[in-house]
C-alpha cells in the first residue's frame, strides 16, 4: 500500500528522522575514515576548549558527498555551540566581518555615519569543493584548512554497515563490501545505494538480508558497473573515446557533447575519474588513458610503453 498522505504532505515520519540523525555521525569519535583530518581537528578542538577560546576559522574542502557538512556540524557540537548555516555568496565581502568587527553605514549622503559593532566570537566553518575558487584574502583568514579525501573501500564498508544498523537493514559483510567498492569512495553515494538495494531486496528477493549477490544484482539494475562507474561516468568517458578519439578535448566542448554543465563535470564527475586513472587533465583538455581503453575493451590510444 502506498502511503499517499505522506507523498502529498511530505511529512517526515519520526522514525525516518531518527534514522537520518543516526546515519550522520554526531561526534568525531563516530566519524569513520579521514583519520588525519580527525586527528588534527581533535587536537585543535581540545586545545581551544582547554583554553576556553573559540576555535580558529576552519576551511573544509574536497569533492561533494565526503562529509564536509557533517564535519561542520560535528565541530559545532564538539565546541558545544549552536551552528548557523548560510551560503558563501552572503558572506562575499570579506570586510564584512573582519576581526570580529562589523561595520554598518547608517543613513545616506553627507550625513551618513559608519558604526562599528563588536561581534561575539564565532568560528566560521567554510565548506567548498574547490579552494581555488576562493579569494585569497578570504582564504588567508582560515587558520585551519582540512582537505577530505575519497574513502578507501574498507572505510566505506564500515560506513555502510553503520548506516545499515541505523536503518535496521540486515547486511552480510560481503554485501557491504560490494557496495563499498562500487561507491566512488563517497559515503553519500554508498548510503544512497544501500537504500536502493534495500528496495530491490524488499521487492525482488524478499529474504530480508543484503548479500553480495543481492548487492551485485541491484547495482547492475542501477547501471553501476563492477568498478563503480555509473551511467554518467561512462557517458563522459565514451564521449572522449568515441567522439574525440581519446582526446584531448576542451572542457566546454566535452560538456556540450554530453549535455552537462562544465562545473558539474569539474566538481562532481571528473575528480574521481582522474583519481582512479580513467581520465587525464592536460593543458589541452581532457584525455583518455590506457585504463579507459582497457575498461571499455577497446584497443587504440596512443600510449608510450614504458619499458620494464
Ligand atoms: N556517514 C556519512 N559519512 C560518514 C562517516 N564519515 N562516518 C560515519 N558515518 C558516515
Amino acid at each position: 500500500m502506498i502511503e499517499s498522505d505522506r507523498l502529498v504532505s511530505g511529512v517526515e515520519k519520526p522514525e525516518d528522522a531518527a534514522a537520518e540523525q543516526c546515519i550522520r555521525p554526531q561526534f568525531l569519535r563516530d566519524y569513520i575514515g579521514q583519520s588525519k583530518v580527525k586527528e588534527q581537528l581533535d587536537i585543535f578542538i581540545s586545545a581551544a576548549r582547554q583554553r576556553g577560546e573559540s576555535l580558529d576559522h576552519v576551511l573544509l574542502f574536497g569533492p561533494p558527498g565526503l562529509g564536509k557538512t557533517t564535519l561542520a556540524n560535528i565541530i559545532a557540537r564538539e565546541m558545544d555551540h549552536p551552528i548557523t548555516v548560510t551560503s558563501a555568496p552572503v558572506l562575499e565581502k570579506t570586510g564584512d566581518m573582519e576581526d570580529f568587527k562589523f561595520d554598518i553605514v547608517i543613513g545616506e549622503g553627507p550625513g551618513a555615519q559608519s558604526v562599528r559593532i563588536d561581534l561575539p566570537r564565532f568560528t566560521l566553518v567554510g565548506a567548498t569543493t574547490r579552494a581555488g575558487g576562493l579569494a585569497a584574502p578570504l582564504l588567508a583568514r582560515f587558520g585551519i584548512t582540512e582537505s577530505l579525501e575519497y574513502y578507501s573501500p574498507e572505510d566505506l564498508k564500515l560506513v555502510v554497515e553503520r548506516s545499515a544498523r541505523c536503518l535496521g537493514i540486515s547486511i552480510e559483510p560481503d554485501g557491504a563490501m560490494e557496495i563499498a567498492s562500487r561507491s566512488r569512495g563517497t559515503p553519500r553515494i554508498a548510503n544512497r545505494y544501500l537504500r536502493r538495494i534495500r528496495d530491490y531486496e524488499t521487492v525482488k528477493v524478499k529474504k530480508g538480508v543484503i548479500t553480495k549477490d543481492v548487492a551485485a544484482s541491484a547495482l547492475a539494475m542501477l547501471e553501476v558497473d563492477p568498478q563503480g562507474l555509473d551511467k554518467i561516468d561512462r557517458r563522459l568517458l565514451l564521449a572522449v573515446l568515441d567522439k574525440f578519439s581519446g582526446g584531448p578535448v576542451g572542457l566546454d566542448n566535452l560538456a556540450a557533447t554530453i549535455s552537462e554543465d562544465p562545473e558539474t563535470i569539474e566538481d562532481m564527475i571528473e575528480p574521481y575519474l582522474i583519481q582512479q586513472g580513467y581520465l587525464q587533465r592536460t593543458p589541452r583538455g581532457r584525455a583518455a588513458t590506457a585504463l579507459t581503453y582497457e575498461h571499455f575493451g577497446r584497443s587504440g590510444g596512443n600510449f608510450e610503453l614504458v619499458p620494464g
